[in-house]
């Protein structure tokens, strides 16, 4: 079982009507949906957005469904340079770029409990994804560190602190908080987003331009990735 969250509806309603043989269930408010992707069996589910509510996602997955691995898709905010809108991040790591007690002596972005800033992704995963990216057309893959945090990323200001605090290539809401709960039962996690703005003073007109065709990038990646995955 392979499990996959999405944060909103558009981003997961295209994986979900490629999905056969379908079953529901909806646990705290969050509706699951089983079924087969491509041939390979697995769990989609709308988390909502920002950390807390992919967070609830995550671990309610996990415990319901054990899955063997777990994919955040969706959309990002391009941080890095030479990102373009409609190119695909894979995150290497994933940080929490508003977890912050540095007043306390901290470094900024420590996430305390497992006492780490950066979440490693699980490389085979990432192997794989990038594999499948090669295999559709005109897509552009890169490598990187995702910063996520509860607030929508649209100035040149916040994304040069990300960029600088974190070295950042994208920017969301819920891969680092997904990742926290991955690494904590011991489930290998990707994040894997297409980009739908810049998150620059352009990004709140970019975004709902360009959201669709972003959406389309990441279902597509998804499914060419789906034959890689099988056992
Ligand atoms: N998801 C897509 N674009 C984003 C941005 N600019 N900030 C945070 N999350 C995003």
């Amino acid at each position: 079982m392979i499990g996959l969250i999405g944060a909103m509806t558009v981003e997961m309603e295209l994986v979900k009507e490629r999905m056969t043989e379908r079953k529901e269930e909806t646990i705290s408010g969050i509706t699951f949906v089983q079924g087969k992707l491509e041939d390979v069996d697995c769990v989609a589910a709308v988390s909502g957005i920002g950390k807390v509510n992919s967070a609830m996602c995550a671990q309610t997955m996990i415990l319901r469904y054990q899955p063997r691995l777990v994919i955040n898709t969706g959309v990002a905010g391009g941080t890095g340079k030479g990102i373009k809108i409609g190119d695909v991040v894979v995150a290497e790591h994933v940080v929490q770029h508003d977890m912050d007690t540095s007043a306390l002596g901290d470094p900024k972005g420590f996430i305390s409990g497992i006492d780490m800033i950066r979440i490693p992704c699980d490389n085979v995963l990432n192997e794989k994804v990038c594999l499948a990216a090669q295999r559709v057309a005109g897509l552009i893959c890169h490598r990187g560190i995702i910063a996520t945090g509860d607030q929508f990323v649209g100035s040149r200001e916040k994304l040069n602190q990300l960029m600088a605090e974190f070295g950042a290539v994208a920017c969301e809401m819920e891969g680092g908080s997904i990742g926290q709960v991955c690494y904590i039962n011991k489930v290998p996690f990707a994040v894997v987003r297409a980009i739908s703005d810049n998150a620059n003073d352009d990004a709140h007109m970019d975004y709902p331009k360009f959201l669709k065709i972003a959406v389309h990038k990441s279902a597509d990646l998804l499914c060419a990735l789906m034959p890689l995955l099988s056992e």
